[in-house]
């Protein structure tokens, strides 16, 4: 089916809801790039015979984890270079990228808790750059806020404790007013806290623990990724990639696996569903475990969140192709990727208990806040404001609970994030809260269309100043994103 490019779309858009009059700036470069070249749609290409699009045709490239350069008794240590690479997308095309190590996506990183890790990154970039870990609790001077940035040929040896929870976390860029333009073209990677407490769950471990970094992308003829700004939809690309493939395929056994979703798109919001409706178990959301696995047949999943599944494919007979969809999708976003049910299989090794975790009850919230999220004067704004990183925006108390709502009043899907504190969710306007939400702890909650989410944040273990942003990563480089000091 035709739809109009990218370009159309955004263009539409910006009449009918009023943003003709901002500012489309775009001031980077891109990686590898001097000369002007020819602007062809990956549209365009598609429907050529033989396109690369096609989907099914790669199989899913696991992403390489990162070794250590050293481990001593309670540590260890990385080194990274955040720098231009190629990556090979489209099979016969070079794709120039921004990567940690030149690497689309980058290197996985796997922590102990208990175990601190140390990664010098270097900035071989020549604009500023700085990392993010996202869901992490660490220290704010490790946190990678927007203004503390590494200036080209410098590096930071960022300190991260791992007290808490085995989760799925990711880390990526976030120098302030480009994290849209550095998060498209790779710098971001994820990272594997794990714990004994989950270790002894026997959840499926090694080969059978697959992380899947989901991002949408548009192509150039030559094969670079197209981007194209639209501060008010974000960037929507018109092809899905599975840890940097096309819509690839994955040879599975006849048995458990877990599947680390991580939705690294900017601004693209699915709705996961496996072939017609089957059963996914979720294990885990943004911050751990749910307390219970929690079966699933349609997924909603925003910019920057984090699922856990598990799929039984003994479930399958031999030979079946399951193919994971995105409802919400269009063209070349529909088919996030297929599972390819193969014979062998051995005996199952993991299970899924029934009880994953007990969850902590918190302290009762000390205050309440509201923020409305909208347009105004130009830019995406929280509560009225957009980012200053002169101002502190909201000083909550150490070690304490607040209730937080969230109302968009808007007609775009705005994933709000708080940095270095987990939240709980509470309630939705739109209806009752999903079990995949309620039963765990999240770092990122999709605020829909007019509607009201509360969340309870836990403002420890650590204090300092953070920024609370929509990671929708066009509305969040302008300027939706807010300040947050924790004094002890
Ligand atoms: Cu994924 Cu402010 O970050
Ligand atoms: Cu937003």
């Amino acid at each position: 089916m035709w739809h109009p490019p990218a370009d159309a779309h955004s263009r539409r858009d910006f009449m009918r809801n009023g943003f003709a009059s901002v500012a489309l700036l775009c001031t980077l470069g891109t990686p590898g790039t001097s000369s002007r070249r020819r602007v062809v749609t990956s549209a365009a290409m598609r429907s050529q015979a033989r396109s690369p699009f096609t989907p099914f045709r790669r199989d899913l490239p696991l992403i390489p984890e990162l070794l250590p350069v050293r481990r001593t008794r309670r540590r260890d240590v990385y080194d990274l270079r955040i720098r231009e690479g190629l990556a090979e997308v489209l099979p016969g095309f070079q794709t120039p990228i921004y990567g940690y190590d030149g690497v689309y996506p980058g290197p996985t990183v796997r922590a102990r808790r208990g175990r601190t890790v140390v990664i010098t990154q270097h900035n071989d970039l020549d604009f500023d750059s700085n990392v993010h870990l996202h869901g992490g609790y660490v220290p704010a001077g490790h946190d990678g806020h927007p203004m503390d940035v590494i200036a080209p040929g410098g590096s930071f040896e960022y300190h991260y404790p791992n007290h808490q929870d085995a989760a799925t976390l990711w880390y990526h860029d976030h120098a302030h007013g480009r994290t849209s333009h550095t998060l498209y073209y790779g710098l971001l990677a994820l990272y594997v806290l794990e714990d004994e407490r989950e270790r002894d769950l026997d959840l499926p471990a090694g080969d059978y623990d697959i992380p899947l970094a989901i991002a949408d992308h548009s192509f150039n003829k030559d094969g670079s990724f197209r981007y194209v700004d639209n501060i008010d939809l974000g960037f929507r690309g018109d092809t899905i990639l599975v840890n940097g493939a096309v819509s690839p395929r994955l040879r599975v056994d006849r048995r458990k696996y877990r599947f680390r979703l991580l939705n690294a798109s900017n601004s693209r919001s699915y709705m996961l569903r496996l072939g017609r409706g089957r059963r996914m178990v979720q294990i885990a959301a943004d911050g751990g475990l749910l307390a219970r696995p929690v079966a699933r047949r349609r997924i909603p999943f925003h910019p920057a969140e984090r699922i856990d599944l598990v799929i039984d494919f003994s479930d399958y007979r031999p030979g079946t192709e399951l193919v994971l969809h995105n409802e919400d999708g269009e063209g070349g976003t529909v088919a996030v990727m297929r599972f390819d049910v193969g014979r062998g299989g051995g005996r199952e090794e993991f299970r899924v208990p029934r009880r994953l975790r007990s969850l902590e009850t918190l302290p009762a919230p000390v205050s309440d806040r509201h923020w409305d999220l909208g347009f105004g004067s130009g830019a995406w704004q929280i509560g009225g404001r957009d980012f200053d990183h002169d101002r502190i925006d909201v000083r909550p108390r150490f070690r304490t609970s607040e209730r937080w709502s969230f109302t968009n009043n808007s007609n775009r899907v705005h994933p709000m994030h708080i940095h270095g504190f987990l939240f709980r969710v509470l309630s939705r306007s739109s209806g009752p809260v999903h079990a995949g939400e309620r039963l765990g702890w999240k770092d990122t909650i999709g605020v829909l269309p007019q509607e009201t989410v509360t969340v309870e944040p836990w403002f420890g273990p650590y204090n300092g100043r953070y920024v609370f942003h929509c990671h929708a990563l066009e509305h969040a480089d302008r300027a939706m994103m807010l300040q947050l000091e924790v004094e002890a």
